[in-house]
């Protein structure tokens, strides 16, 4: 993307890369727990440029300056964050409302009824008009680069356009996209779909999202699709539609010579929980979220240690379950769920002081959960659901001494990426079972052929790669702009 040297790049996001965390009187910053927010960060250090965003921390406020510009990373100073700050209405109606409760579920499937709200709707059209607004005010040129991330903003594309019509604006829809039926139930689909289409390159992480998607427009609106060249034409703009799977950033060295080897993290994972010496351990790291498939998992684990009484008594599985939109009751009623499987699962095959399940409902910071993926025998990646998933992806980084092994369930993105893992139905507690068994049994020497394979995917394919690609499409149409507006 050297072609858009000098080019201004704007991110929009509703998640913060940091956020100030007002604790015991002091503030600390943290990183949250988001996909989203792991692909997007190491890009912008890249490309400066600046971030805008939701302020969420509860000392985001006192960590701005006076004109509301925080320099990222602490102490590094690559690009500036702009936060902007909702009233509780606004959020509750945009964040959790519309796009939680309502596109969240539409677009995983995952048997959560979506819910849609007139007022919710409201307050989703009043808040991406206001990140347009704060777009427009950012902008230095009439022709800035924009990206847009996830479901957050669907109608924003559009609405930068109507202000700013030669902007470059590449959305990315960090989520799966539904067929057109699914899709269809959304009381506006069609002002969804136009606000999309707004955007110059409209990104998916797979293929099969990008002909959903185009499969939508075409069932509800009038517009002009090629298929040949993936691209939609509306209202005179035209829109390209591509694949391009999100990625990590693949560690330095000089950072993998930082972290304590796998013994080591063996040693400190085990003595902090109190594992026993001669468990084998499996990890899972999600958020707190019913797609995530954390049940199923369970599940399995249970059958698994019915199925092979040999590993009671030698199995622990640790699952870290990082806080997530916890103000709404679809999202507590799952966690109690969790809580009481995890109850039930511990108090048939536990022991005093040794539980099978690990629950760890907290924020964990990426050093402690790299520590735990350097320790394990097995990672689980269950998700009903995933655009991508990037938690399969940060385990075969963590594992420079290429051990481990990764079931992932077949129903993630990464799961077309990734067939040397053992790829499941998370649906079928059989076969998942089975697949920690023979996880939990595979040979070292298949263990190194998997993960040296999965680990050359993902240091290739990485994020960088991801960004890069989408620029230079976005170059390229910059280009072909400049010259149409020559002839
Ligand atoms: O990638 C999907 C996503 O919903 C992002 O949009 C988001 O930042 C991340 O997962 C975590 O969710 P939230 O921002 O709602 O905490």
């Amino acid at each position: 993307h050297t072609q858009l040297r000098g080019d201004q790049v704007i991110v929009v996001s509703n998640r913060e890369p940091y956020l100030h965390q007002l604790e015991d009187g002091k503030v600390v910053v943290r990183r949250p727990a988001s996909g989203l927010v792991t692909a997007v960060e190491p890009v912008m250090r890249a490309c400066s440029g600046t971030w805008i965003a939701h302020g969420s921390g509860t000392a985001d406020r006192q960590a701005v300056d006076k004109h509301d510009r925080v320099p990222l990373p602490p102490g590094q100073h690559d690009y500036l964050l702009r936060r902007l700050w909702l009233t509780g209405e606004q959020e509750q109606g945009y964040y959790y409302g519309f796009a939680n409760e309502g596109l969240w579920p539409l677009c995983h499937v995952a048997h959560v009824r979506p819910v849609f709200r007139e007022a919710d709707w409201q307050h989703y059209r009043d808040v991406n008009q206001l990140f347009a607004d704060a777009v427009v005010a950012e902008a230095r040129s009439e022709d800035p680069i924009v990206l847009v991330q996830d479901y957050h903003f669907a109608l924003l594309p559009a609405m930068v356009r109507k202000r700013l019509p030669r902007a470059t604006i590449l959305t990315f829809w960090h989520i799966p996209w539904p067929n057109p039926e699914s899709f269809g139930i959304c009381p506006w689909r069609t002002e969804i779909l136009e606000g999309m289409l707004g955007s110059t390159i409209l990104g998916f992480h797979t293929r099969y999202h990008c002909k959903n998607f185009i499969e939508t427009v075409d069932r509800y609106m009038e517009a002009r699709i090629e298929h040949e060249h993936s691209t939609i034409t509306f209202g005179g703009e035209q829109t390209l539609v591509e694949s391009y799977p999100i990625s990590i950033e693949w560690p330095a060295e000089e950072e993998t010579k930082r972290w304590p080897t796998p013994a080591q993290s063996r040693a400190e994972v085990y003595a902090r929980l109190g594992i026993p010496p001669d468990h084998h351990l499996a990890v899972g790291v999600d958020r707190f979220d019913y797609t995530k498939g954390i049940l199923e998992r369970l599940n399995a684990v249970e059958r698994m240690l019915e199925k092979h009484p040999e590993w009671r008594e030698r199995f622990t599985f640790v699952q870290v379950a990082a806080p997530s939109r916890g103000a709404l009751d679809e999202y507590r009623s799952f966690q109690e769920r969790i809580h009481r499987a995890t109850e039930r699962i511990n108090a048939r095959f536990g022991r005093e002081g040794a539980p099978v399940i690990r629950l760890l409902a907290q924020h964990h910071e990426h050093d402690e959960v790299n520590k735990l993926y350097r320790a394990a025998d097995v990672c689980l990646v269950t998700s009903l659901h995933d655009g991508m998933n990037l938690v399969c992806k940060e385990f075969v980084a963590a594992r420079d001494d290429e051990r481990g092994v990764l079931v992932l369930s077949r129903f993630a993105g990464a799961a077309r990426e990734m067939p040397e893992a053992l790829v499941v139905n998370p649906y079928h507690v059989e076969e998942t079972a089975d697949a920690l068994h023979q996880a939990l049994t595979m040979p070292a020497a298949e263990q190194r052929e998997r993960m040296a394979s999965l680990r050359s995917t993902v240091r290739e394919f990485n994020v960088y790669r991801w960004a890069g690609r989408m620029l230079s499409d976005a170059a390229r149409l910059r280009l072909r702009q400049r010259v149409s507006e020559r002839v």
